[in-house]
């Protein structure tokens, strides 16, 4: 049985403030059947961790560089991400493949990284809007997780993210039999790959999940969760998806 999990991509938003939504989560699920996940800006990491030790949200970060430690201004190890508290970092998000060039090589070389630290990286794939009208959704996706999966990813070290890059932040969603699909194909390509373990990875939707929205697509079979971006900025909004998702 894979456990489900609400993500919550803070993206470069939120003050130390907006931390006390950790606490709000936390006491509205005390036997969380699922896991819940809040990744806020890397400035926040260490008191976001502070304030959920002892609770059952655990926290993330939404990049890391591939090298341990060195002359890479700017940058953030996955030991330095583990080091301040977090068990998670999502790994190319498209936002990052769009704005830094992130490639599916340098994706996979992150999420190798983290394991090698002990953090579950979240790789994040998805389709432009022209690639979904021009029928190309399945094999971008395809391509893009052959190329960005570790060889050796297992339950543990590894969730995937399916992210339609034209649902992020514009409040479209697709078909939920286009979720269906993808997310079909990616446990086929998962299991084909990894065996047995392929069905230990967890598969999130993202991209405009709400509290509108969130039940019908947790119905979807092959869907684990989500990876939740704006919604995800205040427990108004993000307590009804992850009681959506218990309830599934
Ligand atoms: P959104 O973002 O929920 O605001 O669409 C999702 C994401 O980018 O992870």
């Amino acid at each position: 049985m894979r456990r489900k999990l609400a993500a919550g991509n803070w993206k470069m938003n939120g003050t130390p403030q907006s931390l006390e939504m950790i606490e709000v989560l936390a006491q509205s699920s005390p036997d969380a059947d699922c896991d819940i996940l809040v990744c806020p800006p890397a400035t926040l990491l260490v008191s976001a961790a502070a304030r959920a030790k002892g609770t059952p949200v655990m926290i993330g970060a939404q990049t890391c560089h591939t090298a341990e430690t060195g002359a890479h201004t700017g940058d953030v190890s996955a030991s330095m991400l583990r080091d301040a508290g977090a068990s998670h970092v999502i790994v190319g998000h498209s936002e990052r493949r769009a704005a830094y060039g992130e490639t599916d090589a340098l994706v996979r070389a992150q999420a190798e990284a983290a394991a090698q630290v002990g953090l579950a990286a979240i790789i994040c794939l998805g389709e432009t809007l022209d690639e979904r009208d021009n029928g190309q959704a399945l094999p971008v996706i395809r391509r893009q997780l052959a190329a960005s999966l570790p060889q050796a990813a297992t339950g543990t070290t590894t969730v995937i993210a399916y992210e339609p890059i034209w649902a992020i932040g514009t409040g479209k969603v697709p078909q939920m039999e286009e979720i269906a699909e993808v997310h079909t194909q990616l446990r086929t390509d998962l299991v084909e790959k990894l065996g047995p373990e392929g069905n230990a990875i967890r598969l999130l939707y993202g991209g405009s999940v709400k509290p509108g929205n969130a039940a019908d697509i947790f119905a979807l079979s092959d869907v684990d969760g989500a990876l939740v971006g704006g919604a995800s900025l205040t427990a108004a909004d993000f307590s009804p998806i992850i009681a959506a998702l218990r309830a599934s």
